[in-house]
């Protein structure tokens, strides 16, 4: 059986797509089957894994019944991926009919147990986008940046995921809060620890042990189209996620 991993945080620049690139290139890296999928209409995860996100069958037309999901598989150095594109930017006009939370499961559900990971990129926002992501995942991971601002709005993620576990995934996992993008030099003041922790306890969850760390090295992966842990593994942001996928698999989280 598949284990669906989704990233999630309704804020934009908090390293979502980051985390989901690390997690398919070090879970392939560690003889793992895995199978990525953007929700995101803005299609970053598919583009900075190397795929013309513009051409071809995309997660829009299994959605709208055009094409197949076997169709919008496509291969990558590290497994398959289904991209998405700016055309899925429409979902929450256009898919307005009963079961819509479920398109996504429904539309992965003759596939998924090929893999043993599958992991799920989110838009930033609580959109219908987010509640397919959540219907069809077993774990959750809220990457957030340890600054005071950042930390603000929580509230709202919690009452989603309730929502959902309530009504459509009674086995929905808020797995862990993974700081990301953490600048050593600036320490991280006791205000922000205290903070987080007061979050990770609202929301029942833990912190990951693993924090990860600013490098370039991340800004210039995307351009090369690799997985982020391909593409430069000694990076300290790299040997950061390298750790926190070990964290995660490894049952620490
Ligand atoms: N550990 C890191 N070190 C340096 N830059 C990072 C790191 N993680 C993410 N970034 C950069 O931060 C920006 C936002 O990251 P991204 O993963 O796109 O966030 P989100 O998907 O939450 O919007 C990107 O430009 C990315 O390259
Ligand atoms: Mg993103």
């Amino acid at each position: 059986m598949a284990k669906v991993i989704a990233v999630t945080n309704q804020k934009g620049g908090v390293a979502k797509t980051t985390t989901c690139n690390a997690l398919i290139s070090g879970l392939s890296k560690m003889g793992y089957k895995v199978l990525g999928i953007d929700l995101d209409p803005q299609g970053s995860l598919g583009f900075s894994l190397g795929i013309n996100i513009e051409e071809g069958v995309s997660l829009y037309e299994v959605f709208k019944g055009k094409a197949t999901v076997q169709e919008s598989v496509r291969q990558i150095d590290c497994g398959h991926f289904i991209p998405s594109n700016i055309l899925l930017s429409t979902a929450e006009l256009e898919f307005s009919h009963a079961g819509r939370e479920f398109l996504l499961s429904e539309a992965i559900k003759d596939i998924k147990d090929v893999y043993d990971y599958v992991v799920i990129d989110t838009p930033p926002a609580l959109n219908i986008l987010t509640v397919n992501a959540y219907v069809c995942a077993d774990d959750l991971i809220i990457p957030m940046i340890p600054e005071i601002l950042s930390l603000l709005g929580i509230s709202q993620i919690k009452e989603t995921i309730e929502n959902v576990q309530k009504y459509y995934n009674p086995k929905l996992n808020l797995t862990c809060i993974l700081l990301t993008k953490y600048n050593k030099r600036a320490a991280l003041t006791q205000e922000v620890a205290d903070m987080t922790q007061k979050i990770a306890d609202q929301l029942g969850t833990k912190l990951a042990k693993t924090t990860i760390r600013n490098s370039v090295a991340v800004a210039e992966a995307p351009a090369h189209g690799l997985g982020l842990l391909e593409y430069s593994p000694k990076a300290t942001a790299c040997v950061d996620y390298y750790n926190f996928v070990k964290e995660l698999i490894n049952g620490g989280l």
